[in-house]
């Protein structure tokens, strides 16, 4: 692969860092002294080159080391001159004298601004007794530990650090390790950390401020700690529940210790993402982290179980055994993507993960990689400013639905001791995507590396035509592409065919028959990365047995039938017509599948006729499972039943359902707070209440959202605040994301639910355009931003919108922003395509 960024860890291998910053929260400042011990490799030269951004470096002493171990500074080399190169974020200090290879000692002075974008160091803001509190925190993934420390800010620079940080006496300070001494002087205090094990520079981190934290011990004794800010520390047992037994469920897969004397956790008030794996003091979004058993909804609930699960992951999977570069990013977040099924499902078995995990990250990694302007898993990373491009539903959940598949190819025995092969053998060290594969290979004796290379170095994924005549099957595949390109590529890839009959295991050509009794269903377990088509025989026999198939059969034979109408390969009557056979289904899954595509069809085909038609045949549609479950929970229930109810309450709301509606604004009229509402009903009675409601509604809600401290809740309220019709309320909530109603972190909730509603899309449009410079400056460093063009894009399917897109976003082009404009332009295209195609039929349908 091609790499035009210099690796700073070719001329240089760090291995020790001395690092003590003193912060003034007061003046957002900090200054900073750092020693670093380690090796000149390379050609000799007089330079000497590290990672800095925006810090101003005031001293610069340099050392060589004569002997190794000796405990003299060595001989002084002069610097002559720091020179701080801004665009490639690099101090270069140049030497007086020749560098040769060998063991060099550097001490610099530096100082530095806190800023408010939440990367490097930033700080977070809250309340408490009604005063206005602040405390400082840190995010370093992917390259932000230069922003507060000169270093070499690459995965594969591994060192240990001695951290040591001043601060003002009062508050907590955390770090990866625990405190070794505190050290008071007069208004300051020293707060010096235990070494840490050798370990890359974006997984430091440490917090300081008005915190408080729970703990709890694993079976082997690890400190588990649960930190938040005074008021929300009681909403942190569940988390730290979670946490002690994802640890002990860690251990004994990886069959390895936890590396670290204790593992915290915090909750911080302002984050850019969902959560950071920072090795022992893993970073949270509020809503990530905290439940509070009164207000937190089931799925919500359900995801900060995924969250830790995911963290707890990367202690092993991502801190001991770290990727080389940015490239294998998707080997951390595939990988931990998928592992947090496993150790959920074994915590919580009556959840029902692997059902879940086929709707949550198989379904979503197939719609995106289905676009002509997709990405390979493995992909090149040049700048580490592209890797915004790739936090996406490629690198995290196709990682997760291929590694998926691979564990059904293995089986969970052989999966497993390959997996602590691969941790045992790159411990504290760096590997890519092929070390994995041989670890699997070795232990497996299956070609690991010959059946994964196909899923991972090619985009897109195939669809695969079933034909059963005269007791002969014949399959065939080819690239699935939502909206076809002129020129199709025509790739293959190993599939397995997971069939009850005499199928092959695998097929890895364009086409093979072979004989059977009667059709199948193939992809059991939905196992595969594929969709598959049936000749018309065999659906109607499949769908006349449905109710042998489990949950995840059905709902693959479903989706895979309306993104196969939705592409093309199919009418979309023939989906329409499976979807009928579905009329006892019971299960929150697959109606995740249903609404899913209900919704979708009515939001590409945007005509006032097909929502109208749509109300009644919704309505008629969750009948049987309105009556079944009705709007109070039972004893009866089972788990999917509590998911279940309030997706059936949602549809028949926003049908109009005569009674749900009256039902729902009854109950937001008698609401003094927010805790009188069930908490897995409140966002759809807000967002009934929006849609039915006018400006006295939106100022209920807005007083609630503002008095609100919890960010669940928050995001709930942007999501009714949003749904209005009137254009003026529209503009007002538009007009309220750069304001301080809403915290930057939540601002990217509000233009994409703005863009959802029908009646606000264009408004959201205009108001993008006219913000745009406003968007790329506050929120430009957040991965989130990244995906807006493709949130405009699929918004619309208005054929003279499309030189609207293109002529705004045609001067917008960046490393990160340039996949997700073409993404959008798909989409736009697309949906176009569709609704041209298939409005009639849709009406036909409905009527
Ligand atoms: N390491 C990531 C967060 C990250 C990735 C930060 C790249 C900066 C650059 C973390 O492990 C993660 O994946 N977080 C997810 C939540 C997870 C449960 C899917 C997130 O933040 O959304
Ligand atoms: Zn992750």
């Amino acid at each position: 692969m091609k790499q035009t960024v210099t690796r700073l860890y070719e001329n240089f291998k760090p291995e020790h860092y001395d690092l003590e910053l003193k912060l003034n929260p007061e003046d957002k400042k900090f200054t900073g002294w750092v020693s670093i011990r380690g090796k000149k490799t390379g050609r000799p030269s007089k330079r000497l080159t590290f990672h800095q951004k925006d810090l101003n470096i005031t001293k610069a002493v340099l050392h060589r080391i004569n002997k190794k171990g000796s405990n003299t500074n060595g001989t002084e080399i002069v610097v002559d001159r720091i020179n701080l190169h801004k665009s490639y974020d690099e101090v270069r200090l140049h030497a007086a004298e020749m560098l040769y290879p060998g063991e060099y000692h550097l001490v610099l002075e530096f100082s530095g601004t806190i800023t408010d974008p939440m990367n490097g160091l930033y700080p977070c803001y809250f309340t408490h007794d009604g005063e206005k509190k602040m405390l400082l925190a840190t995010q370093f993934e992917s390259h932000h530990a230069r922003e507060v420390f000169p270093c070499i800010d690459e995965p594969e620079a591994k060192a240990t650090f001695d951290l040591s940080l001043t601060t003002p006496p009062t508050g907590t300070v955390i770090a990866n390790t625990p405190t070794r001494s505190v050290l008071d002087e007069g208004s300051l205090r020293t707060t010096i950390f235990e070494t840490t094990p050798i370990m890359s520079t974006y997984l430091l981190a440490f917090v300081y401020g008005d915190i408080e934290s729970k703990e709890a011990l694993t079976q082997n004794g690890t400190i588990v700690r649960a930190f938040a800010t005074p008021d929300n520390v009681q909403f942190t047992d569940f988390a730290l529940e979670v946490a002690v037994k994802c640890l002990d469920f860690y251990e004994d897969y990886f069959d390895i210790k936890f590396p670290l004397p204790k593992s915290d956790m915090i909750a911080l008030p302002d984050f850019a993402s969902g959560a950071m794996e920072n090795w022992g003091l893993i970073t949270y979004r509020e809503q990530c982290m905290l439940v509070d058993p009164k207000n937190t909804s089931l799925p919500t609930k359900q995801y900060v179980a995924m969250v830790v699960a995911h963290e707890l992951a990367h202690q092993w999977f991502g801190n001991l055994v770290t990727m080389r570069w940015w490239t294998d990013l998707w080997l951390n977040e595939g990988f931990a993507s998928w592992i947090e099924y496993l150790a959920i499902d074994h915590l919580f078995p009556e959840w029902e993960m692997w059902t879940q995990f086929i709707v949550d990250e198989q379904q979503p990694a197939m719609k995106l990689d289905a676009l002509d302007n997709t990405h390979a898993i493995e992909v090149a990373i040049n700048h580490p400013d592209e890797i915004r491009s790739i936090f996406d539903a490629i690198s995290y959940n196709k990682g997760a639905s291929v590694i998926h598949m691979l564990h059904g190819y293995l089986g969970a025995d052989s999966f497993k001791d390959g997996l602590r092969h691969y941790l045992k053998t790159h411990s504290y060290k760096n590997t890519d995507t092929t070390d994995l594969w041989q670890a699997l290979e070795d232990i497996s004796k299956k070609p690991v590396k010959k059946f994964m290379h196909a899923w991972t170095s090619q985009p897109g994924f195939p669809i695969v035509s079933y034909d059963f005549k005269d007791d002969v099957t014949t399959i065939t595949q080819e690239r699935f592409y939502l909206h076809k390109p002129a020129k199709p590529a025509a790739t293959h890839w190993p599939i397995p065919v997971l069939s009850t009959d005499k199928a092959p295991e695998r097929f890895d050509g364009s086409e093979i028959t072979f004989k059977s009794a009667f059709p199948g269903k193939i992809n059991h377990g939905q196992n595969g990365f594929y969709r598959t088509i049936y000749d018309a025989t065999t659906i109607s026999e499949l769908s006349s047995i449905l109710v042998n198939f489990s949950p995840i059969d059905r709902l693959g034979l479903l989706a895979d039938s309306f993104e196969a109408a939705k592409a093309g390969y199919t009418p979309l009557n023939n989906a329409l017509q499976l979807l009928t056979a579905y009329e006892n289904e019971d299960n929150s899954a697959v109606w995740d599948i249903i609404a899913g595509n209900i919704g979708e069809i009515r939001r590409v085909m945007d005509d006032q006729d097909v929502r109208d038609a749509m109300k009644p045949f919704i309505i008629k549609l969750t009948a049987k499972e309105s009556y079944r479950l009705g709007w109070e929970e039972k004893t009866t229930d089972s788990y999917f039943d509590k998911l279940l109810r309030p997706l059936i309450i949602a549809l028949n709301a926003g049908s109009d359902e005569h009674f749900t509606v009256k039902e729902c604004l009854r109950l937001f009229d008698t609401m003094k707070v927010p805790e009188d509402l069930p908490p897995d009903l409140r966002g759809t009675i807000y967002v009934t209440a929006a849609r039915n409601g006018d400006s006295k509604t939106f100022d209920k809600l807005l007083r609630i959202h503002n008095a609100s401290t919890s960010s669940e809740e928050r995001t709930m309220l942007a999501s009714a605040l949003t749904s209005f019709k009137q254009p003026a309320i529209i503009k007002k909530a538009l007009n309220m994301i750069p304001t301080d109603t809403i915290r930057r972190q939540d601002a990217m909730y509000w233009l994409a639910y703005s863009f959802a509603n029908h009646h606000a899309k264009r408004a959201a449009w205009d108001w993008m355009v006219k913000h745009w410079d406003w968007l790329d400056k506050e929120l430009g460093s957040d991965l989130s931003f990244y995906r807006t063009p493709l949130y405009a894009g699929r918004s619309f399917s208005e054929p003279e919108f499309k030189t609207t897109y293109h002529d705004f976003f045609k001067d917008k082009k960046s490393p990160g922003l340039d996949r997700s404009i073409k993404q959008g332009a798909e989409m736009l295209a697309w949906q176009i395509g569709w609704k041209q195609r298939e409005l009639q039929n849709v009406l036909t349908f409905l009527n």
